[in-house]
């Protein structure tokens, strides 16, 4: 029987987090022109106050880009260091070609593998757990992870059900060998690394969240136009119920894979889609709220976004510190839904 020794040092490690929101703000009061509303019932049933929207001409790629090139540059690498892009998006600028290809283009990299994830608001979790396995096997070094989301123009801006939830946003990772050090890696401690991630789908529920038309089952014809078959349609109470439900249970299991206790996790980094999922996954969770980095008042729901411009924005403002261990999770169109405990 082998000797128990120091549990393996992590196959991957985030080497950088980049983020990157349009420049218009849009306050809920805006929004009470244009359906039946108010920002007392935006604010107090959502925990959102504004979000950000993506200018006319501005693409989910020219997000994507911003940052990734952010996410480079904290890493400390070049472009030409990637291997590997991959991209978390329900969003793409056309459905053909995939956006990672036009993120490549734009970030100038070379012809390395780009591809995207359509995992929703999940697209993150989904992403850094691909990039996870990739550089565990040795097929990549390090991979560049954005999640990336323009839904904007994927809403009805008739449908107050819907309409008041999103934001436009990107954010990103560049993901590397455990082996990697960082200039402000902590001298002594337990090493960085992602020590657990998990990703699932449950099918059955996918009606819940949807865009009807625009794929092989509905074209988009003058009627689906009309209907506004081609834009987004939820069941808001259904997947509440959901989400709730599978945060609280993937992020016990994503902290049991890891082998951390609670009381290790310094910060918990949720997709951002309404406060009081977030409130009722801390109570179910045992994290108190003032563990968790929250910025959905600023940004909406930005998708698949919202995990790393919320992990870009607690690391920049220096309160996720090196050293530090991060749990992450989110649910979203699919169903699906995932977790992940990372220390930076
Ligand atoms: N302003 C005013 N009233 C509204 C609005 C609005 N913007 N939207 C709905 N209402 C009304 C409804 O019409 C309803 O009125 P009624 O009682 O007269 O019928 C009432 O408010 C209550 O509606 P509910 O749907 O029961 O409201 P609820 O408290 O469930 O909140 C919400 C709705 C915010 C959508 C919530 O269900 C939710 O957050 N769901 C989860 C969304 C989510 O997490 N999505 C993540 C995935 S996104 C992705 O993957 C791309």
């Amino acid at each position: 029987m082998a000797a128990a020794g120091p549990p393996p040092a992590p196959r991957s490690r985030i080497l950088g987090t980049g983020s990157y929101a349009p420049l218009r703000v849009v306050p809920n009061a805006e929004l009470e022109k244009l359906v039946d509303t108010s920002d007392e019932w935006i604010s107090s049933r959502t925990g959102i106050r504004r979000r950000h929207l993506a200018a006319d001409g501005e693409t989910t790629s020219d997000m994507a880009a911003a940052a990734g090139r952010r996410a480079l540059d904290a890493a400390g690498l070049n472009v030409a260091d990637l291997d590997l892009i991959i991209v978390g998006t329900v969003t793409p600028d056309q459905p053909i070609p995939s956006c990672a290809a036009r993120v490549q283009t734009k970030l100038g990299a070379a012809d390395i593998p780009a591809f995207d994830i359509a995992a929703a608001c999940a697209g993150f979790i989904y992403g850094i757990t691909i990039a996870d396995q990739f550089v565990a096997t040795g097929a990549a070094r390090c991979v560049l992870v954005v999640g990336v989301e323009l839904l904007s123009r994927a809403l009805n801006w008739q449908d107050r059900s819907t309409c008041v939830l999103f934001g436009d946003g990107a954010g990103a990772v560049v993901i590397g060998p455990g082996s990697m050090a960082r200039p402000d890696d902590p001298p002594a401690g337990k090493p960085p690394g992602i020590l657990s991630s998990l990703i699932f789908t449950d099918g059955s529920l996918a009606d819940a969240l949807r865009i009807p038309a625009g794929g092989s089952a509905r074209p988009v014809d003058a009627e689906a136009l009309h209907a506004r078959a081609n834009k987004v349609h939820m069941e808001g109470q259904d997947v509440f119920r959901t989400a709730v439900k599978e945060l609280t249970a993937s992020s016990a299991q994503a902290l049991k894979a890891s082998g951390l206790m609670s009381r290790d996790i310094d910060w918990v980094v949720p997709h951002q889609a309404n406060l009081r999922i977030i409130s009722q996954v801390a109570q179910r969770s045992g994290f108190p709220l003032d563990k968790f980095i929250l910025n959905l008042d600023e940004y909406g729901n930005t998708s698949s976004a919202s995990i790393p411009i919320a992990l870009d924005e607690g690391v920049r403002s220096g309160r996720i510190k090196p050293g530090q261990a991060v749990l992450m999770c989110a649910l979203g169109a699919g169903i699906s839904w995932g977790a992940a405990v990372a220390r930076l």
